[in-house]
């Protein structure tokens, strides 16, 4: 993925959540089962690996989901014996079937889903020049990729004593103070994301799903100039499997804190 030149929707994503004083009050929460399990889309690099290593620190067995295999094995190896690569591309609902196969193969549970694989289509710069192809990828890859993943991991997330969906979205589609232009499909397939999580949120009562933004990241989607690391980006996101209080839910956060849609 490029660098981009327009940085206004990732600059608010570190900047706004400071204007918001809605915290959610923290309560103690125990599992049930003793082997806590994790999904992470796009986990080979980036945000998602971050988030993959932070878990497998706090005790859980996870899953690297990534659609590059090399990649994924690699990542996989790096974190360690406790993390698994599975292969799935979030674009491909065959593939998000096959995935959810395999993982029902090696495990009786899963307590976390964490739909981080996310994209910019290159030449997202203009909304009145978006063409059809970059508005359905897009959306095909952040918006639909999440809901479809939910549908195939609801059955083994439903086995877990506390299930957890997490979607990786930005401030970027936030529509409190309106657009800015930057990026605008990937903002709208971010607005669309949300939409799903306040959907899923609604269908699935005996689950914690929520939306989260973890900034503006230094990665290849982020950039070298954005102000946070990855371990800074990936903690919002980690709290929300691991921590959080499992009655919080159908709502979009940063910084540990409620923001709005
Ligand atoms: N970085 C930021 O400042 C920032 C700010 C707000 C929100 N976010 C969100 O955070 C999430 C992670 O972003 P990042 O900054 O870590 O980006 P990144 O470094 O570009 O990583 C994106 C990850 O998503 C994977 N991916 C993309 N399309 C996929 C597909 N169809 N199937 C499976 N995996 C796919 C990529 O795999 P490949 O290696 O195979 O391409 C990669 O592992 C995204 O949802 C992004 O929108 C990022």
């Amino acid at each position: 993925m490029p660098v981009r030149l327009g940085r206004t929707a990732f600059a608010r994503d570190d900047t706004r959540a400071r204007h918001c004083d809605c915290s959610f009050a923290a309560q103690n929460f125990t599992m049930a089962k003793s082997e806590k399990i994790a999904l992470v889309t796009g986990a080979n690099k980036g945000i998602g690996f971050e988030v993959a290593r932070q878990l497998t620190a706090k005790g859980f067995r996870v899953f690297i989901g990534a659609r590059n295999e090399k990649a994924g094995r690699a990542a996989a190896q790096k974190i360690g014996a406790t993390a698994t690569f599975l292969k799935i591309d979030v674009s491909d609902r065959k593939s998000i079937q096959e995935a959810a196969k395999e993982l029902a193969k090696a495990v009786d549970h899963l307590d976390v889903l964490v739909n981080n694989a996310g994209i910019i289509v290159d030449g997202d710069d203009a909304i009145l020049k978006a063409t059809p192809e970059q508005f359905e990828e897009t959306m095909r890859t952040n918006a639909l990729g999440p809901l479809m993943a939910a549908e195939a991991f609801q059955p083994l997330l439903a086995k877990s004593s506390a299930p957890r969906i997490v979607n990786v979205s930005s401030s970027g589609g936030q529509l409190l103070d309106g657009a800015d232009g930057w990026s605008p499909i990937y903002c709208i397939s971010k607005t669309t994301l949300n939409g799903v999580t306040s959907q899923l949120a609604a269908a699935l009562p005996k689950f914690a799903v929520n939306s989260v933004c973890p900034g503006w990241v230094r990665t290849d989607m982020g950039g070298a100039t954005a102000p946070r690391s990855v371990e800074q980006g990936a903690d919002g996101i980690v709290w929300l499997a691991a921590d959080a209080p499992q009655n919080l839910t159908g709502k979009f956060l940063q910084d540990r804190k409620v923001i709005p849609w």
